[in-house]
C-alpha cells in the first residue's frame, strides 16, 4: 500500500470522537494494523507512567534522559507519536530536528502528541515572564554572571532556552547530581527550576545546607520573598515548584511501613519532598527505580513512592518480590493518563491517511537555545 504524502498539520481526516466507542480490542488491533503500514516511518516512545494497554504499543520506553538519547538518535522515522507529555514531546522535537541531521535526512521528523492536554502540572509552575524577572531581581543582588541557571527537563521549551543563552543546562532526575556538579564548575550559584524537591534532595547529597537553599516564590512581591542577604548566602536558589503526584508521598507513610515490615526496603522518585527522600533506602529515576527491582532477590520488600501506573506495572512483573505502593491514597498522574488507545489509535490512523494532528513544533528561535542546553544534558551523564 502506498502513504498518502503527509500534509503539514490538519484537524484529522478522521475525528476522534470516532474512536471514543471503541473497545480496547478493537483500538489495539488496528494500533498494530497502522503501525504495520507505516512500518520504520513510525517511531512510539513511551514514558514508563504510560498505562500498561498503552506501552505495549511503545517501540522504545525509557525516564525522560533515555527517551531524549532516543528521540536525539532517531534516523530512520518520518514521524514520532510520543506517549508522555508535553516537555517530553518538545524535546524530542528539538533534538530529532537538530540542524545536522535536518540538512543530513533533508527532511524534519515530525512529532506527535496523542492528546495535548497532558502537560506536566510541575512544569506549567514556571513561566519564562517569571523566570525572566527572577533573573534580573537576582542580578540586583548578587553578580547574575556567577549564576548558573539549570532547568529540569520538565520544563516548556523557552526555558531551556533561556538555559541555553544564559550558559546553563538542563538536568533530569538521572542526572541531576553530575549536572550540578558541572554547573558548579562554572560558577558560584545554581538557580534551580521548576523543582524545588529534585534541587533539595540532590544538592543536599553534594554537602549544600537547607540554609543555603533559599525558595524562591514567583508570586511573592519581592526578591522571590527572600532578604537580600539570604540570596547573597545562597548556593541554591530552588524555584517554588513541586509535582502534585509526588508530594503526596509523605514521611509517616515510610514509618507506618518500617513498623508493619521491619525488612521493607523505601524505593522513591527524587520529586518526592526531602523529609520521605531522607528516609529512603533508595531515590533514583523511574528507570532506576525499575533497574533496582529487577535486579533485587527473590522476597525482597518493597514500597515504591513514584506514579502508581509503575508501581502496578512492578507488581505485575515481579511476583517473586513483595511491592506495596508507599502512599495509602492514589497518586497517578492525570496528565499521562490522558494518552489512551482511542487517541494513539487516532494519531495513527490519521497518519496513515497522510494527515498529521496534535502536531508538536518548536519555534526556530527557542529550539536553538534550547538545543545548546539540551546537547549539555546529553553530554552530563
Ligand atoms: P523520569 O525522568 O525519572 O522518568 O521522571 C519523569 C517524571 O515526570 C517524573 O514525574
Ligand atoms: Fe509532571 Fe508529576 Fe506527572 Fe511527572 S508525575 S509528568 S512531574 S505532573
Amino acid at each position: 500500500m502506498t502513504l498518502a504524502p503527509l500534509l503539514p498539520s490538519s484537524p484529522g481526516k478522521f475525528p476522534i470522537a470516532d474512536y471514543k466507542p471503541l473497545s480496547n480490542e478493537e483500538l489495539a488491533a488496528r494500533i498494530r494494523k497502522g503501525r504495520q503500514l507505516l512500518g520504520k516511518r513510525l517511531l512510539i516512545l513511551g514514558h514508563h507512567y504510560q498505562q500498561d494497554e498503552v506501552i505495549e504499543h511503545a517501540d522504545l520506553r525509557g525516564d525522560s534522559y533515555q527517551l531524549s538519547q532516543l528521540a536525539a538518535a532517531s534516523d530512520d522515522c518520518r514521524y514520532i507519536v510520543f506517549c508522555g507529555v508535553h516537555f517530553m514531546a518538545e524535546t524530542a522535537d528539538i533534538l530529532a530536528n537538530r540542524p545536522e541531521k535536518l540538512s543530513r535526512r533533508g527532511m524534519r521528523v515530525e512529532v506527535n502528541l496523542p492528546d495535548m492536554a497532558a502537560g506536566c502540572s510541575m512544569a506549567d509552575m514556571a513561566a519564562i515572564r517569571q523566570v525572566e524577572d527572577a533573573w534580573e531581581q537576582l542580578g540586583d543582588v548578587v553578580d547574575s554572571r556567577r549564576i548558573v541557571p539549570v532547568t529540569y527537563i520538565n520544563s516548556a521549551a523557552s526555558l531551556k532556552a533561556f538555559c541555553g543563552k544564559h550558559g546553563g543546562i538542563v538536568c533530569t532526575s538521572s542526572n541531576a547530581a553530575a549536572v550540578l556538579k558541572w554547573a558548579f564548575e562554572r560558577g558560584e550559584r545554581v538557580f534551580f527550576f521548576p523543582d524545588q524537591h529534585l534541587g533539595r534532595n540532590t544538592a543536599l547529597r553534594m554537602g549544600i545546607r537547607n540554609e543555603q537553599m533559599p525558595v524562591w516564590d514567583p508570586f511573592a512581591d519581592n526578591m522571590g520573598g527572600n532578604t537580600d542577604q539570604a540570596i547573597a548566602d545562597s548556593r541554591v536558589v530552588l524555584w517554588k515548584g513541586h509535582c502534585s503526584v509526588h508530594q503526596m508521598f509523605r514521611p509517616e507513610h515510610v514509618t507506618q511501613f518500617r513498623d508493619r515490615i521491619p525488612d521493607v526496603k523505601i524505593l522513591v522518585h527524587p520529586e518526592c519532598p526531602q523529609e520521605v527522600n531522607d528516609l529512603a533506602d533508595v531515590s533514583g529515576s523511574t528507570s532506576k527505580i525499575i533497574t533496582t527491582v529487577e535486579q533485587a532477590s527473590p522476597g525482597t520488600k518493597w514500597a515504591i513512592g513514584t506514579e502508581l501506573h509503575l508501581v502496578n506495572r512492578l507488581k505485575q512483573q515481579h511476583p517473586e518480590q513483595e511491592i506495596h505502593f508507599l502512599s495509602p491514597v492514589v497518586c497517578m498522574c492525570a496528565t499521562m493518563y490522558r494518552i489512551d488507545l482511542a487517541h494513539l489509535c487516532w494519531s495513527i490512523e490519521n497518519l496513515v491517511a497522510g494527515e498529521l494532528v496534535n502536531r508538536i513544533e518548536v519555534d526556530g528561535d527557542t529550539s536553538h537555545h534550547a538545543l545548546v542546553a539540551l546537547e549539555r544534558m546529553l553530554e552530563v551523564k
